[in-house]
């Protein structure tokens, strides 16, 4: 199976949402990546529940939206109603972690965890096989166009041996500073989607961008 590419609306031009979405719908990615930040597990605040429906109004490709909020709970139904196909949440903002990827589930939603820079893969052991998506944030949460963290290779490969001996079958995705210059080695450890935010949308040709991450 090829890798996926995941470009972060929230690098998207807002007053033009709806060409970006049309952007990303005509090109070869495969989802949209969605950022949800609401200014206490992280320290900004992105976008909500109305700017998500009316990203998937345009959105013809999988919703993969990620959780940078607490107790995330209250809100699973509410994403899926809005359009969540892959929900996100992460591992520091949640207490009763299987509960939560139960629930998601239970919505009909693929049910992803998140890891922080400095949470190590290892804490996921006895959840494995609940899991549908693991994404390894490779810059601290809450901004983009951040520089990429190097241990990040690290921690893919010891998901992926993880993943390997435990015969669970969770996508592993990576989340900040993702490029062409750490794409090919990042697959090589074990990746399977790539979200790109700046990368895409801060270059001149945001539709060859992805190509070229498709390509690698
Ligand atoms: C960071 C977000 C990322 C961000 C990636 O908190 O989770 O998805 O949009 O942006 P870039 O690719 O610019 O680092
Ligand atoms: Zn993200």
């Amino acid at each position: 199976m090829s890798h996926k590419i995941a470009p972060s609306i929230l690098a998207a031009d807002f007053g033009n949402l709806q060409r970006d979405c049309e952007m990303v719908n005509n090109s070869q990615a495969d989802w949209f990546h969605i950022d949800v930040m609401d200014g206490v597990f992280v320290p900004n605040i992105s976008y909500g529940m109305p700017v998500i429906s009316a990203i998937n109004k345009h959105a013809e490709k999988t919703l993969d939206v990620h959780l940078m909020i607490v107790d995330p709970d209250r809100y699973i139904k509410t994403f899926k109603e809005i359009g969540a196909d892959v929900l996100t949440v992460h591992y520091e903002a949640c207490t009763h972690l299987h509960r939560t990827l139960q629930a998601i589930k239970n919505e009909g939603m693929k049910a992803g965890v998140a890891l922080n820079p400095h949470t190590s893969v290892h804490l996921l052991s006895d959840v494995l096989k609940d899991l549908d998506l693991v994404c390894i944030m490779s810059v601290n949460p809450g901004f983009g166009g951040q520089s990429f963290i190097e241990n990040t290779y690290n921690k893919v490969k010891q998901l992926s041996i993880l993943r390997k001996e435990s015969g669970a079958n969770f996508l592993i995705e990576i989340d900040g500073g993702v490029g062409t210059a750490n794409a090919r080695k990042l697959l090589d450890a074990g990746a399977d989607v790539l979200v790109a935010g700046s990368f895409v949308f801060k270059s001149d040709n945001p539709t060859q961008t992805i190509a070229d991450l498709k390509a690698v």
